[in-house]
């Protein structure tokens, strides 16, 4: 029996090393980035959730210059109804069950980008949808698939045909996928050993990330898309009801989609419980934590003394630091 074991690292594990830098001004960086034939001035996509992604949060994110995903965890018509407004759009669908009369539906009310969306991406029921796509629709869709973890299962996906692959499993701030099956990789580390691959179908960082730091790095390793759940909810363009908390401070309900309350609700019964509800403090409009987010993406590529997204992936240089390190990044004087 062979065992393997290695060491992977997560976001906090490392940080970039400053580059000499020409840049003068945020604003001589240029951070888009492609998604099959369209080029997005921001690389940041708000995830496929029943409490981040409607047709608001899709509008907020176009707006921004990203992509919001519609989420799948609702009827066809309802999924068909949050997709018809104008712009870039998206959305998500299973690969099971409905999946393809809910794809066929969604293409008829103008889908092109979809998003193949299970826990666990490199499985045997994701080849078939992805053939049964290509078969239907060809080259005329795009099919962002995932979720995986490792380069093997990145290679796999992108050999059946995905057009881009979301990756990281059970590091999201709402996931106990890790805790509930013992099975996971650190996003970065996911991420990273996915750009060491000859391939290059379009990898999405997906989960974990806490702070534009993390998107830098997840970018820096690899990533051409960024994922967000956490750092978008409790905006207002999220769905669900605002409520008043204690001293009037109010809040909204963010929750992964494998938690026993987002289950009952979509589908009436809970399986494996493999994420948490929760509630997250009120942020005000997503424009505005977008607008930090990208500046600090910004301010980011300007430390890597690069102007571009792939000048920096080409630049980069990782450096791991210790638990000292960690605490020394940390704003550590409110620790005391
Ligand atoms: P963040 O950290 O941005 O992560 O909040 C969002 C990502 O988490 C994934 N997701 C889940 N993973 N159980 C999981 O293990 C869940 O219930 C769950 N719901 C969402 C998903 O990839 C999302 O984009």
């Amino acid at each position: 029996m062979k065992i393997k074991m290695r060491e992977c690292l997560s976001f906090d594990d490392v940080l970039l090393v400053p580059q000499y830098s020409d840049v003068k001004s945020r604003s001589e960086v240029n951070i888009e980035s492609r998604l099959g034939n369209t080029t997005f001035p921001l690389p940041i996509i708000s995830s496929p959730m029943d409490t981040i992604t409607e047709t608001e949060m899709a509008l907020a994110m176009g707006e921004a210059g990203g992509l919001g995903i519609i989420h799948r965890y609702c009827t066809i018509p309802e999924q068909v109804g949050f997709v018809s407004y104008e712009g870039v759009r998206a959305a998500a669908i299973g690969v099971t069950g409905d999946y393809f009369e809910r794809a066929s539906a969604l293409h008829g009310a103008g889908i092109r980008i979809f998003c193949l969306d299970v826990a666990h991406g490199d499985h045997s029921l994701m080849r078939t949808a992805i053939e049964k796509f290509k078969e239907e629709y060809g080259e005329s869709v795009h099919l962002m698939a995932g979720n995986v973890a490792s380069r093997d299962a990145y290679e796999r996906l992108s050999e059946w045909g995905a057009d881009s692959i979301r990756v990281g499993i059970g590091g999201g701030s709402i996931c106990s996928t890790r805790i509930q099956t013992g099975h996971g990789c650190p996003t970065f580390q996911s991420v990273w050993d996915c750009a060491q691959s000859d391939r290059d179908t379009t990898i999405i960082a997906d989960g974990g990330m806490k702070t534009s730091g993390d998107i830098i790095k997840a970018l820096a390793a690899g990533a051409d898309f960024v994922i967000l759940g956490s750092l978008l909810a409790g905006t207002s363009e999220t769905p669900g009801e605002l409520f008043e908390g204690k001293r009037g401070k109010k809040y909204k309900v963010y929750r992964g989609m494998a938690s026993k309350e987002a289950q009952k609700d979509w589908r009436g019964a809970h399986s494996s419980n493999e994420g948490v509800s929760t509630t997250v403090p009120f942020k005000g409009p997503a424009a505005e934590v977008l607008e930090d987010l990208e500046n600090g993406i910004r301010s980011g590529l300007s430390y890597s003394g690069s102007r571009t997204i792939y000048g920096m992936q080409f630049k980069a240089q990782f450096v791991k630091q210790t638990g000292a390190g960690q605490i020394e990044s940390s704003t550590h004087i409110l620790r005391r």
